[in-house]
């Protein structure tokens, strides 16, 4: 089966088994390895990309189910204002220890700001909460937040 993906602004033609989570295809066959895989059980929030501006899990859901939207991975969070705001702010914070975790708060955090640009604390916990960082890197994240939020 001949699927038709809108991924970062481009159409790509992918003839992937239909059931496959959508992140193997980002990874093994379009080779978009920023986005990663950590627990593969919708748990973690590291396999988070874009869908239509929304921050969406890609280790379970099947690559069907996102035939007709706009996916942007983290190679193309860069591409909008506040996608750039973001990146930079968790640069400018060091917002990272190993980094696994980064493109999921990322993604997050651009779907949170694209929606809400000034959001409460209570907006940003309600965001980021599915998203485990084994580093410990979260005070360093809500920094990251709060600059790209101008707060
Ligand atoms: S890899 Fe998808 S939530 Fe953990
Ligand atoms: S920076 Fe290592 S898991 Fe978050």
């Amino acid at each position: 089966m001949t699927l038709s993906l809108t991924i970062n602004g481009k159409t790509h033609e992918v003839r992937s088994d239909p059931d496959t989570p959508l992140i193997y295809v980002l990874r093994d066959e379009l080779g978009l390895k920023g986005t990663k895989l950590g627990c593969g059980l919708e748990q973690c929030g590291a396999c988070a990309v874009l869908v239509n501006g929304q921050a969406v899990l890609s280790c379970v859901s099947a690559v069907e189910a996102f035939d007709t939207k706009e996916i942007t991975t983290i190679e193309g969070i860069s591409g909008t204002e506040i996608g750039r705001a973001v990146q930079d702010a968790f640069l400018k914070m060091s917002a990272a220890q190993c980094g696994y975790c980064t493109a999921g708060l990322v993604v997050a955090t651009t779907a949170l700001l694209s929606r809400t640009p000034a959001p409460d604390d209570d907006m940003i916990t309600q965001a980021l909460t599915p998203h485990l960082c084994r580093c410990g890197s979260h005070p360093r994240v809500l920094r990251a937040v709060a600059r790209a939020s101008n707060r």
